[in-house]
Parts: structure tokens; C-alpha cells; sequence
């Protein structure tokens, strides 16, 4: 078991599989020109999976592979079905940006993949523009129609800026009442390449909470449909949304998760910077050039590829990632605790979201 020194327990993995991206979010790239890992330096796919099968007899058994965007890497189906077959391995998902995902989420489904995360920030085609630098909005909504039509589990991902797109939370709670889809808002975190970050953009999941209360009415946890006196429980939509709604809870999510009092839709909030979930982080990262990290606001993290390169054994490798492990730093809460809050405080295209 992987167990750091404030008793918490590493389940899952974060791969980066590329630093690459082909949108320039501006929370997340850095402004101006990028310079990219040489393709030497980058992870090998068996390199990968060696690595995951080490980990997994460490106790991790989920993995969601991001970037950059993933799919930058070709034949990433590949990757997944060689991580599908190692033993321990429990799921396998993916967070992407969504352009070049519609025309593959067969073949990813077909490879074994559980789910995938599509980011979302705006439905307005001039502001995609302006937030993510590329004109592609039709795209990342095809891609996640196409991820829902071939029956991979979908969630939005929605950075909400103070300023920038907070007039679209109740559209965005609208559509995930209309679509079914779990939309995820998540609070604007210092890991921007760019340095746009200030603690006065950081729109809160307190907030968010109550314009949505303003504009539709009753928000609901989804574990505690009781405070709901008016639903009629024998209504068989309303059935069904429960039982949606039971799988949909999980206890080791950051996104704490509500729907509404009618069962429709379910949108989730994952409170970073105001409520961090540190003290129960079940999660570690792999960056593409081979480095783990323990936490989001750990740099440069531990080069494990220089331990495959130079032929160190899988007994190891492990011992090595223990002891890292161990000392898991406590997280963003120490940061906000000390005051040490400052923009890009990590690159999050190099890290995996
Ligand atoms: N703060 C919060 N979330 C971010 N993401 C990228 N940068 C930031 C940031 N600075 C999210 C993206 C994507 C995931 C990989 O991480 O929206 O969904
Ligand atoms: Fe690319 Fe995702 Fe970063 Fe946007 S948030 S620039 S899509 S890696």
C-alpha cells in the first residue's frame, strides 16, 4: 500500500501521456510561445505500463490519463488496452479537451475505456475564442454527444473565472439538467502557465451554490433527497434519476454532487480553493517526461525515468516510490494556511488536470 505520513492512501493515477496541447487555455498555458518535451524524454508506451504495473501491486487501481491533451499521442487506444490488462487495474478514463475526441470515442470505448471528462467553459462561440485561443466549440460539443452515444460515461469539466464566465452557471446547470450529463464546476486554482491567477477570480462553490438556488430553485445533495417533501417518490422519473443518482456517489470524488429537487440533472462542484480536499487525496501524477508527483503543487516531483532508463529492477522502483510516497507534501491547504498563495504556482499542461 502506498500510505504517506499524514495516513492517506494513494488509489489513483493521473498519467499525462504528452505536455502537448492544442488549445491555449488561458488558465491553464502559458501566454505567448510554448516549448515543448523533446519526444526522447517523453514516456515510451511500455515504459507506461511498466510503470502502472508496478504501481498497481502498490495498491493503485485507477488511472485517468490526461495532458496536455491526450490525444495529441498517437494510438492512444494502444496505451489503454495495455492498461486494461494489467492486473489490479480497475478503470480507465480520460480527460480531454474534446477536439479530437468524436471521431475516436469508438475506438476507445472498443479499447476498454470507462469514461471520459470533456473541459467545457462557455457556450458562447466568441468567448471559447478567447478563453481556450481555438474556434472549435461545435467540435468539443460533437465530441461529447458522440462520447455519450457510444456509451462511455461523460462529465463537463467548467473552470468558472470571476468575470469571464460566471453568467453561464445557470446555463451550464440547465444543460446538465437537459442532457443528463454531470457538469463539474471547479474553482480557479493558481496552476495557470500564464499568471493571470488572483484570489479576487476565484468564483466560489458558496457562490455558485446560490445563484443556481436564485435562478432554478432547490439545489439538493444527492445523498440527502429527504429534504425534498415535494417529490412523489412513486413517479417512475423520479425513480429512475435515484438510481442514477446512487451511482453517481462517490465517496473518494472532490466534486460534491447535487441535483434538484424535480431528480433532474446533476451537477457537481469541486471547491479547490475554498474547501481543499487534501486530507483525503487518494491521488498521484505521472508527467509525460516520467516525473512523479505526489500532489498538484509539487515541483519538479521525482524522475522515475531515469530509473527505467538506467535498468533499475521493478523491487526497486517500488521501494523508491514508497519512500516518495511518504512524503506526500500535505497539499494546497498548507499553502493557503501559510499565506503562500501566488499565480502559477505549477504548470497544470505539464502535471495532468
Ligand atoms: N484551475 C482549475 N482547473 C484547471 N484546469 C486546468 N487549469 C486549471 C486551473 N488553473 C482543469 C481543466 C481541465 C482539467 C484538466 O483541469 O478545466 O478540465
Ligand atoms: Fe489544453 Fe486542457 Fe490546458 Fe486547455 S486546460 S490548454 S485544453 S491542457
Amino acid at each position: 500500500m502506498l500510505v504517506d505520513n499524514f495516513g492517506r492512501i494513494a488509489k489513483k493515477l493521473r498519467i499525462s501521456v504528452t505536455d502537448k496541447c492544442n488549445m491555449r487555455c488561458m488558465y491553464c498555458m502559458p501566454r505567448g510561445k510554448v516549448s515543448w518535451l523533446n519526444e526522447h524524454d517523453v514516456l515510451n508506451y511500455n515504459e507506461i505500463a511498466r510503470l502502472v504495473t508496478i504501481l498497481a501491486d502498490l495498491g493503485i487501481d485507477r488511472i485517468r490519463l490526461t495532458g496536455g491533451e491526450p490525444l495529441l499521442r498517437p494510438d492512444l487506444q494502444n496505451l489503454i488496452v495495455a492498461l486494461t490488462k494489467i492486473e489490479g487495474i480497475k478503470s480507465i478514463s480520460m480527460t480531454t479537451n474534446g477536439i479530437l475526441f468524436g471521431e475516436k470515442a469508438r475506438a476507445f470505448k472498443a479499447a476498454g475505456l470507462e469514461g471520459v471528462n470533456v473541459s467545457l467553459d462557455t457556450f458562447k462561440p466568441a468567448r471559447f475564442k478567447e478563453i481556450t485561443g481555438v474556434n472549435r466549440l461545435d467540435t468539443v460539443i460533437e465530441a461529447i454527444n458522440a462520447a455519450e452515444e457510444v456509451g462511455l460515461s461523460v462529465k463537463i469539466n467548467t473552470v468558472v473565472i470571476r468575470g469571464w464566465n460566471d453568467d453561464e452557471i445557470v446555463d451550464f446547470a440547465n444543460y446538465a439538467r437537459d442532457t443528463g450529463h454531470v457538469v463539474r464546476f471547479i474553482e480557479f486554482m493558481p496552476l495557470d502557465g500564464s499568471g493571470i491567477w488572483r484570489s479576487n477570480l476565484v468564483y466560489t462553490k458558496r457562490e455558485m451554490i446560490e445563484l443556481i438556488n436564485r435562478s432554478l430553485g432547490g439545489l439538493v445533495p444527492l445523498d440527502n433527497f429527504s429534504k425534498c417533501d415535494l417529490n412523489d417518490t412513486n413517479d417512475m422519473n423520479y425513480k429512475n434519476n435515484s438510481i442514477k443518482h446512487e451511482n453517481q456517489i462517490n465517496k473518494s470524488d472532490p466534486a460534491t454532487l447535487f441535483s434538484f429537487c424535480d431528480g433532474r440533472g446533476t451537477i457537481g462542484f469541486i471547491p479547490s480553493m475554498t474547501e481543499p480536499f487534501c486530507s483525503s487525496c487518494d491521488r498521484m501524477r505521472l508527467t509525460s517526461d516520467g516525473r512523479l508527483l505526489t500532489c498538484l503543487f509539487e515541483n519538479p516531483g521525482y524522475d522515475l525515468r531515469n530509473m527505467l532508463r538506467s535498468g533499475k529492477p521493478n523491487y526497486y522502483i517500488k521501494r523508491k516510490i514508497s519512500e516518495n510516497v511518504m512524503k506526500k507534501p500535505e497539499g494546497i491547504i498548507k499553502i493557503i494556511r501559510t499565506n503562500a498563495l501566488k499565480s502559477s504556482l505549477n504548470l497544470m499542461h505539464t502535471i495532468g488536470g
